[in-house]
């Protein structure tokens, strides 16, 4: 059901934060850009890595039941014929016979074209994988896809980590990699972009079990958002009707979150039954079974895939903490505050240390403070030493790109060995000796 409840943040806003500080750029920016295409910077980076880090920590390492694997972006193309990707991977495409503007039909909610009103053709399936060639043979032979997703990797793997790994039903296999789609439409910043990262996982069942540990799986995918600190009020879970259902799938949920546009799909948690395994026994004659020896029976395991975006995951932690306050100023009046309200674990940057000033006798004291915070190994993240301008401005600065703490250096240091904590969202100031430093921070940060 369409909800008419809309997020309050300005994407404008956000979208000019990330560039001025450094998280999200125009890819190709002095060519004039590529649509819908973006590259990650300084900030960018810490704070997808932060994700990955979180999403593997949970449902990797937290669990005694899961493995990594890491398949190449190109496969052998009959992967992708036996997925029914190939057939099946298709969008409704429609042109404007006027403005020549191209719709996804489906998205659409009267015939006509939503920017100049004109008559749209004939909708005709479109194949959203991009198409290569392996070797210097430009001819059909050699065409190969970039994988739309990362799932089938693990699919095909899936008797390699079996035999390997010597795993007992039921147990998963995670994936974090990039994937491509030649989306028709694209849009919302970072939302739906042509390449992007998915972190996937296949948890493979004994058939009769999987609707229940598809719940179950539901429940864990929305806690990981909501334990990372995103409002449980802008998050919804959403089953997809039958016509929505993709082509291998029994049932799928969506995790959502409440955008600045509406509801947008952050996460599908799907059951794809025996789909896939199935499809590659039969094209590849490699059987693709489990032998269970308790019982001695050998079948073909259900899978449950819960499977989510990266930079969807990116775009929610951003537009969940971005946060405009007015503040206390000096003189007893207010400013405008921005801030990412970031939880310690995503935010890119965990701890910047400030020297009050750049004066001589402070700049060493501020310096081994800075190394003794990022070589302490309480501090799990990126550490920054920031001295330019006004101490005001810098805590602004650091307000902005959702740094938890700083660590400010100042005269007093030089004779009593403290340092003041200021900590982001209350910018309640403490002092700590020197010698509790790391540990206070690691405390802080949940470290
Ligand atoms: N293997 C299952 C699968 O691919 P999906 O719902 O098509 O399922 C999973 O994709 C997740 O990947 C989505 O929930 C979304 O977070 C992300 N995703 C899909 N298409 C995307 C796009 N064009 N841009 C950014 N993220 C995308």
């Amino acid at each position: 059901m369409a909800d008419s409840r809309t997020s309050t943040v300005d994407l404008e806003a956000l979208t000019s934060l990330a560039k001025r500080r450094g998280f999200i750029f125009q890819s190709s920016e002095i060519y004039g850009g590529v649509a819908s295409t973006w590259d990650y910077g300084p900030l960018g980076v810490e704070l997808k890595r932060n994700i990955k880090d979180a999403w593997w920590r949970k449902f990797v390492w937290e669990r005694d039941d899961m493995v990594g694997l890491d398949s190449s972006i190109l496969m052998h193309p009959e992967v992708w014929r036996a997925s029914g990707h190939v057939d099946s991977f298709t969008d409704p495409l429609t042109d404007c016979k006027e403005c020549r503007q191209r719709w996804r039909e489906d998205q659409l909610a009267e015939r006509k074209c939503p920017a100049c009103g004109g008559e749209l053709t004939e909708a005709r399936n479109f194949n959203l994988m991009f198409k290569t060639f392996i070797g210097p043979v430009e001819d059909e032979a050699s065409v190969a896809f970039l994988r739309p997703e990362t799932a089938q990797g693990i699919f095909v793997n899936f008797e390699n980590v079996l035999n390997s790994s010597r795993k007992r039903l039921p147990f998963g296999i995670a994936q974090i990699g990039k994937a491509f789609r030649n989306e028709i439409t694209t849009g919302g910043f970072i939302f739906r972009t042509r390449e992007f990262e998915m972190m996937e996982i296949e948890y493979f069942v004994e058939p009769g079990t999987d609707e229940q540990v598809h719940e179950q799986w539901i429940r864990d995918c929305l806690a990981w958002y909501t334990d990372l600190g995103v409002s449980k009020d802008r998050l919804r879970v959403r089953a997809h009707e039958a016509d929505e259902l993709s082509h291998y799938s029994k049932a799928t949920y969506d995790v959502e979150y409440l955008f600045p546009w509406g509801w947008g799909e952050i996460q599908g948690i799907a059951n794809r039954t025996d789909f896939d395994l199935k499809a590659h026994s039969e094209r590849s004659g490699h059987g693709l079974t489990y032998f269970d020896q308790a019982t001695n029976r050998r079948f073909t395991p259900y899978v449950v895939e819960p499977a989510a975006g990266v930079d969807r995951a990116a775009m929610t932690f951003l537009v969940d903490a971005y946060t405009e306050e007015e503040a206390p100023t000096a003189d007893g009046g207010t400013q405008k505050r921005v801030l990412l309200k970031l939880h310690p674990t995503i935010a890119p940057v965990k701890v910047a240390v400030l020297p009050l000033s750049r004066n001589a006798r402070l700049a060493p004291l501020a310096r081994g403070v800075y190394d003794k915070v990022r070589g302490s190994g309480a501090v799990d993240g990126f550490v920054q030493y920031d001295d330019a301008q006004s101490i005001g401005r810098r805590y602004r600065r650091q307000d902005e790109i959702g740094t938890p703490l700083c660590v400010t250096v100042d005269f007093d240091s030089l004779d009593d060995n403290a340092v003041t904590i200021r900590e982001r969202d209350t910018m309640k100031q403490t002092r700590v000796a020197l010698d509790a430093l790391a540990s206070e921070l690691g405390a802080r940060l949940g470290a």
